[in-house]
């Protein structure tokens, strides 16, 4: 099969098109062909050699994938089912190929564009159970620290869909954006605890970037806050949110449901750009300021490399 593939770690450049032996689904698992994957930053730190995960070389980028089954090695999906989701935890990769093996899915609604649906899966895992934790309900107030990117940009949709009122950080030339998904818009950094007009229920750190005693203070109490990517947490008393890339169960946690709010009408995967090239594609999505979420257009490779 081709797949885009690095055979040592640095920048964007060292990612090429070649063939590799196809993958194929083991039990419990279905195997896709791609038509769209999704760039996230995990993938980013792994090609840059930045990630702690155990990688053997080649690797394939990419957790995230939509595509149509061609392979299948459990009950309830067939051959042909147009599916969202993500490669297995322990593969860390393998969604930017022509063929890929996903590990939690779900069914992708006819109207959903490729590009959203590849980008999906991880975003929609991570942002539901960030929510989760929070208890965000209907006439819950949520702040989203770093609210335009890709997992913020979906918590910020979830949330709304719940009923919820959004507050979202964003850097100045992001403010429009965030407004375009229904949050108020606020600048990120140090002081927001200033401009936050009233009262917050719950605040969810998606960026990492020290906001955590800001948060607490906003929120009155550490247990109303959670964080995604700060690991310094349990000294503010914060929870971190570990997820379906970090070894926790159950990955399919609210692909269903987002799948379902799509086809009301009531919820989208938010996409900044869409790129043949994996190489241009990492580049993007490093450089930001970010929009949603960055995607690769598998479906439009050719086989030569
Ligand atoms: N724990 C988990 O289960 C889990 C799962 C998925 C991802 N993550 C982690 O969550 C983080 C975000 O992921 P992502 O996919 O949303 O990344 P992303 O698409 O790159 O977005 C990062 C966001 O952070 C914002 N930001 C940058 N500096 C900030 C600051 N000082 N204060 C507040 N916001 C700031 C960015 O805004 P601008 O672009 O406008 O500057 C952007 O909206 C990453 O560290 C990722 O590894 C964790």
């Amino acid at each position: 099969m081709f797949a885009v593939r690095f055979d040592r770690f640095g920048p964007p450049e060292v990612l090429v098109r070649g063939e590799l032996p196809e993958p194929h689904a083991g039990p419990g698992q279905v195997r896709v062909r791609v038509r769209a994957a999704g760039v996230s930053p995990v993938d980013l730190a792994i090609r840059a050699g930045r990630s702690r995960s155990p990688i053997t070389l080649p690797h394939v980028p990419g957790v995230d994938a939509a595509g149509v089954v061609d392979e299948v090695n459990v009950d309830g999906v067939a051959v042909g089912d147009e599916v969202f989701g993500a490669v297995d935890v322990a593969r860390l990769g393998g969604a930017t190929a022509e063929f890929a093996v996903l590990a939690f899915w779900t069914a992708k609604p006819p109207s959903m564009p490729w590009e959203q649906a590849g980008a999906a899966a991880s975003g929609i895992e991570t942002a539901t159970r960030a929510l989760d934790l929070l208890d965000v309900r209907a006439g819950s107030t949520l702040l989203v620290d770093g609210a335009s990117g890709g997992v913020g940009s979906l918590a910020v949709g979830l949330a709304l869909a719940r009923g919820a009122r959004v507050l979202g950080t964003a850097a100045p030339g992001n403010r429009e954006f965030v407004e375009s998904l229904g949050a108020v818009a606020l600048p990120y950094g140090p002081g927001l605890r200033e401009r936050v007009p009233g009262p917050v229920d719950a605040a969810l750190d998606v960026a990492g970037k020290g906001s955590l005693p800001e948060l607490v203070a906003l929120t009155g109490t550490p247990s109303s806050v959670v964080t995604l990517a700060d690991f310094s947490g349990p000294e503010h008393g914060v929870r971190v949110s570990v997820g379906a890339l970090g070894g926790q169960p159950d990955g399919r946690h609210g692909l269903a449901a987002a799948a379902a709010l799509f086809e009301e009408g009531r919820f989208r995967v938010p996409v900044e750009d869409v790129f043949d090239d994996a190489a241009a594609a990492h580049a993007a999505a490093e450089r930001g300021p970010r929009r949603g979420k960055v995607v690769v257009a598998v479906s439009g490779w050719s086989s030569a490399p």
